[in-house]
């Protein structure tokens, strides 16, 4: 009785008062699993279904652009029939879609919309793997707050960030949309995106959805959805760990992901599911599968049928189905069958319902349909700003020979070149939402805003992307010719990473490196501005060139971005989140591997290497230069043994040593040298951004405690183990001060 007097009580409290508790005010546990029981108690158990079921519609938004909705979603909407979808956008299109929910369906459960705001709604900002290279959790929560202000005030409830997936393999397209090979900085940019995203679920917040569930990064041969396949140990301490803090940061629903791991697929996986995400982790949001991903346990060989696959997935705890239909279509008959009980059902229910409730959907369907938001909140001044701000943020100076940058400002011409020098679309990166080439600012546009009138800007495209005509190259030539120095932009279209994207070579697409060489032969400097969604083996221009600045995929803001950090406004600051190989030959190299029993020595010859590579990646993870040097010293530790209850404090001071006031981030790692099972070389276990003013020196100090060396041990048991450790601390993975402690029992 108490269940229906709550519900009573607030209809006539908004009766009387016009009073609509805000979720915060119903925010309280036990206040929402007692109004969701009361709704749950009302349904019948085709409703129950249909709240387990997504569709999608194509992506269509805008004042604008009036997207009907078809006669039969509505009807399945008035029949209860569908819980959620996925890009339905608008605040006009959203309500439309939510009206015939509450208003002519029987018991007037809202919808729960859901989008692809990986990296921008509208105004874009930084592909995720360039806003990791910031290695500020601080300014990615940002990211993620204006991120989710504009798509709620565009009637998305939801995203379908973040991609929390580690890779190790820069083959996959898909490493572009997550934080690259270490688990360590991946988990602080999950949580930062939870944060950022649901904040306190005002109604300016947006609910996260952590994925994809589980290892999907590992596909073999960097194949997007193949075959994961690796050692329990690796899955728990290398590829676990984000999907757990992105859970521990609050995230209030994760999704399933397509690959197998180990012969089970894991949107039918019950040890993933349950097992750890419920039973180890105690997550109580609600998972959704990716695109179709229970009807592919049919191709992947583990279910027979979809109706097979349906009856796997709920009962292993995948709670919604995106667009397989399989639940709306055989979960009635499976309880009839008692192959699924409908208690199992309630529970995904129960889960979906809790969430609905706490975006305070039941006590005002409509609060995220609000059309003077929409006009008022997207594309502001405040959100391109910070665009910008991440995008400088996210760069990574890889080469400076000679200082050459920043660029003198007394430059009297200046060429832009490259396929990617005017270039609008690209700069937006894969999964770019509703991000407009419209709005972005390509790199020639951005110097022409910088430059003063004493400076001309010159244009040649040269080349396309990937295409083997070499016409373009006489009049870049020419117009190199007449300049002091080249801006060459180059690398991959947006299309060459993200979903589905993998590529068998890590070169540069097409002729550009050969309009690099004719550029050369110029005599002219040659900067180049390096856009991509994933490390490259850019070796030649490693060697030739005279200044390299990685930018990712920037977004809106791209060429304002580029121009201030070239000419020095912003001293770059950015370091790699994953390693650079200088061959997709040398894939798989990460930093954090393992030293195996004959460690590589090109004076040896029966050790671990390539006859034809040095041992070292073209760059490290970690690594990034400045404007300016930094000079490490006087490091040292509290003391050199340690117990399960204490900690070391490791301290070191940097100075800034050159002529520019720049950020540097130090980092610490760790090696467990002797373990019940072999360990890593080396594992990032802090870091810290600093900024340092010209001759500025600060003292950094970390504290290591026992919790931080711990690993899954031989027994499987997380734990850390007495003995010796090495611990590092420098501007990179490899250029490091080293010292050792002990951990004794
Ligand atoms: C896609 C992607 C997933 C995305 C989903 C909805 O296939 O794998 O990352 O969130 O479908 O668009």
């Amino acid at each position: 009785m108490r269940k229906y007097f709550l519900i009573l009580f607030t209809i006539l409290l908004f009766a009387v008062t016009g009073f609509v508790p805000t979720p915060q005010q119903n925010s309280s546990e036990e206040t929402i699993a007692e109004r969701v029981d009361s709704v749950l108690a009302l349904m019948t158990l085709e409703e129950k279904i249909g709240q387990l079921n997504q569709l999608s519609f194509g992506i269509g938004w805008g004042p604008t652009v009036k997207v009907s909705v078809p006669d039969e979603y509505k009807q399945q909407i008035r029949e209860g029939k569908i819980g959620s979808f996925l890009n339905a956008i608008g605040a006009e299109f959203t309500y439309e879609l939510q009206k015939v929910a509450v208003q002519e369906s029987r018991l007037k459960i809202p919808l729960i919309f859901g989008l692809d705001v990986i990296h921008g709604f509208k105004t874009t900002f930084p592909v995720p793997l360039g806003e990791a290279a910031t290695w500020q959790p601080e300014i990615v929560e940002m990211s993620a707050h204006y991120q989710a202000i504009e798509s709620a005030s565009a009637g998305i409830h939801w995203t379908f960030s973040p991609m929390v997936d580690i890779a190790r393999d820069p083959r996959w397209g898909r490493i572009m949309e997550g934080a690259g090979e270490d688990p360590y900085l991946g988990s602080l940019m999950a949580a930062a995106h939870v944060r950022g995203y649901q904040g306190d679920l005002s109604d300016l917040n947006i609910i996260a959805c952590v994925k994809h569930y589980a290892g999907y990064g590992g596909a073999e041969g960097g194949r997007d959805y193949n075959t994961v396949d690796m050692s329990e140990r690796t899955f728990r301490d290398i590829y676990l760990p984000p999907y757990k803090a992105g859970v521990e940061a609050g995230a209030h629903t994760l999704m399933a992901s397509f690959n197998e791991l180990g012969g089970i697929p894991a949107s039918g996986s019950k040890y993933l599911l349950n097992d750890i995400l419920r039973e180890e982790w105690g997550f109580k949001g609600f998972v959704v599968s990716d695109w179709n991903s229970i009807g592919e346990m049919i191709n992947h060989g583990y279910a027979s049928d979809l109706k097979h696959a349906g009856e796997i997935s709920l009962n292993a705890g995948l709670d919604m189905d995106m667009e397989s239909r399989s639940y709306i279509t055989h979960l009635k008959q499976l309880v009839e069958e008692d192959k699924v009980d409908e208690d199992v059902i309630d529970e995904s229910v129960r889960r979906i319902l809790r969430i609905k409730f706490m975006l305070g959907l039941f006590d005002d369907p409509f609060r995220y349909c609000q059309k003077e938001r929409e006009e008022k909140n997207i594309m502001t001044s405040d959100i391109k700003i910070a665009s910008l701000e991440v995008a400088k943020r996210s760069f990574v100076l890889l080469k400076n020979d000679k200082n050459i940058l920043p660029l003198k400002k007394d430059y009297k011409k200046i060429a832009v070149i490259g396929p990617l020098a005017n270039n609008s679309i690209d700069p937006i990166g894969g999964w770019g939402g509703l991000g407009d080439s419209a709005d972005v600012t390509t790199v020639l546009e951005g110097f022409k805003n910088y430059v003063d009138k004493k400076t001309q800007v010159l244009y040649s495209e040269g080349c396309k992307i990937d295409d083997p005509s070499t016409k373009g190259f006489k009049d870049a030539v020419n117009i190199a010719k007449k300049s002091d120095v080249i801006i060459l932009c180059v690398g991959e279209s947006r299309d060459m990473s993200g979903e589905a994207c993998s590529r068998s070579s890590l070169d540069l697409p097409g002729v550009q490196e050969d309009l690099a060489k004719e550029l050369l032969k110029t005599g002219k400097p040659i900067i180049v501005v390096l856009m991509n969604g994933r490390p490259m083996s850019i070796n030649w221009l490693n060697d030739n060139a005279n200044a390299i600045l990685e930018t990712w995929f920037a977004g809106t803001m791209t060429g304002d971005a580029i121009a201030k950090v070239l000419f020095g406004d912003y001293n770059p600051s950015g370091k790699l989140p994953v390693t650079f190989p200088r061959t997709v030959g040398q894939v798989p190299i990460y930093y954090n591997h393992k030293n195996t029993g004959r460690p590589g020595d090109l004076k040896n010859h029966y050790t671990s290497k390539y006859l034809d590579l040095p041992l070292t990646p073209l760059y490290p993870f970690g690594f990034g230069l400045s404007y300016t040097t930094f000079e490490y010293n006087d490091f040292k530790l509290s003391t050199n043994k340690i117990t399960n209850e204490d900690s070391i404090i490791v301290s070191v001071k940097v100075k800034n040593t050159g002529n520019y006031d720049g950020e540097e981030v130090v980092q610490l790692y760790v090696q467990d040298l002797v373990g019940s099972v072999t360990r890593p070389v080396k594992e990032l276990k802090g870091f810290k951004k600093i900024m340092l003013k010209r001759g500025e020196e600060k003292t950094m100090d970390f504290t290591i405690h026992e919790k931080d060396l711990r690993f899954t041990a031989a027994d499987m048991k997380f734990k850390s183990e007495p003995g010796l450790f090495k611990v590092f601390v420098g501007t990179n993975s490899v250029d490091l001060k080293e010292s050792q402690f002990e951990l004794v029992e």
